[in-house]
């Protein structure tokens, strides 16, 4: 099989991460005898630096031509006097829209290894913590109406919160399909208490879960979804939720598996291209000093293999093998017990690659 996939390695810890992900995108492509091409290409504050733009036309025609991406991270102090259309982000967020990538997937786990490394009391955290926060991408107050007005007093400014039922319906279904080959649960997140938007959002969820009788629906309001997710997150199997909502929950659920460092993510539309990222950010205050875990990054090389190539032994190869090494005790710096062995990223990668070839 053969694979073309644009390397996008971005900003901060982005390049160092990228590269032991393409490191083990190499051992997989041997073992299984695969054929892929990468071209790397500039984003974010990378780009901006070399042609004044976060994004390209160059750039983005160029991913448009490949069969998946994968991206390091973007952004950082260097960039932050940017405005608009200027900042990093706002090439993450294009590419985005462009690509149509309507659906975003961040699974959040905690692993039995570093039940220790888990910020939640420990009777809570027993309970274990497994889901998917399903967050819809290309919609909402990220892209919708903005801007500023002056008033009678003084300066004033909005983003719109806009959804559509279509727009709605299609990320619902991505949920509820999702589910199936889970726990058969969605969460759905809203605040129809408050918003016209969610009431929508709730109606829409509603009339899709209409078509999954096989999977169990309840709504969460957001404020107390963010409480359920430290008082009770082993009820959590898939969370679904708006652009703005899954932003700010996924960053919770990261963080209360006690590994960002390790969460990787996707996100597609409606082919099979996909854009694979780790959900940690660019930390630039660690960058070029081999202390970022490359384990997101490789996770979400993993993530590619199973849901752009549908190959998903593969994938559970590089999982296993991560797994395997967290439970042989070996950990970045981000997961190091104080005054424990740390590993920088690239002898982390490596350990990746022996577990991956069956070396002990
Ligand atoms: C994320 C990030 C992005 C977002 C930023 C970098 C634009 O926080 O992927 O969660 O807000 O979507
Ligand atoms: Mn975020």
């Amino acid at each position: 099989m053969e694979f073309k996939i644009a390397v996008l390695p971005g900003d901060g810890i982005g390049p160092e991460v990228t590269s032991e992900a393409l490191k083990i995108l190499r051992v997989i492509e041997e073992i299984y005898g695969l054929s892929i091409k990468t071209i790397e290409l500039p984003i974010g504050g990378a780009s901006l630096d070399l042609y004044g733009s976060p994004l390209t036309d160059e750039a983005l025609s160029e991913i448009k031509t490949c069969d998946a991406s994968f991206l390091g991270a973007v952004g950082g102090e260097k960039w932050d006097s940017e405005t608009g259309g200027r900042r990093p982000e706002a090439g993450l967020l294009g590419l985005r829209k462009e690509l149509g990538l309507f659906a975003n997937i961040r699974p959040a786990k905690l692993y039995p290894a570093l039940m220790s490394a888990c910020p939640l009391r420990s009777d809570i955290a027993e309970k274990g913590i497994d889901m998917v926060v399903v967050r819809e991408l290309i919609g909402g107050m990220y892209f919708g109406e903005s801007g500023r007005i002056t008033t009678e007093t003084g300066e004033a400014a909005y983003d719109v919160e806009r959804y559509s039922r279509d727009e709605v319906a299609r990320i619902a279904k991505v949920a509820f399909e999702m589910a199936r080959s889970r726990r058969g649960r969605v969460t759905s997140v809203d605040k129809a208490n408050v918003l016209e938007s969610s009431r929508l959002w709730r109606e829409t969820v509603c009339d899709v879960s209409k078509e999954y009788p096989d999977i169990s629906l309840d709504h969460l309001y957001v404020d107390n979804a963010s409480m359920q997710l430290i008082k009770d997150p082993a009820r959590f199997d898939i969370v679904l939720a708006s652009n703005m909502f899954g932003d700010i929950l996924s960053d919770e659920a990261a963080m209360i598996t006690g590994s960002i460092g390790l969460l990787p993510s996707a996100s597609f539309g409606e082919d099979s291209f996909g854009l694979y990222e780790p959900v940690h950010g660019s930390a630039p205050d660690i960058a070029g000093k081999q202390l970022a875990n490359p384990l997101a990054a490789i996770l979400s090389v993993a993530l590619m293999l199973r849901i752009s190539f549908g190959l998903g032994e593969a994938a559970g190869h590089i999982e296993a093998a991560v797994e395997s090494c967290l439970d042989d005790g070996l950990r970045t710096a981000d997961l190091a017990a104080p005054g424990a062995m740390r590993l920088s990223t690239e002898e982390m990668g490596k350990a990746v690659i022996q577990k991956i070839k069956g070396k002990p």
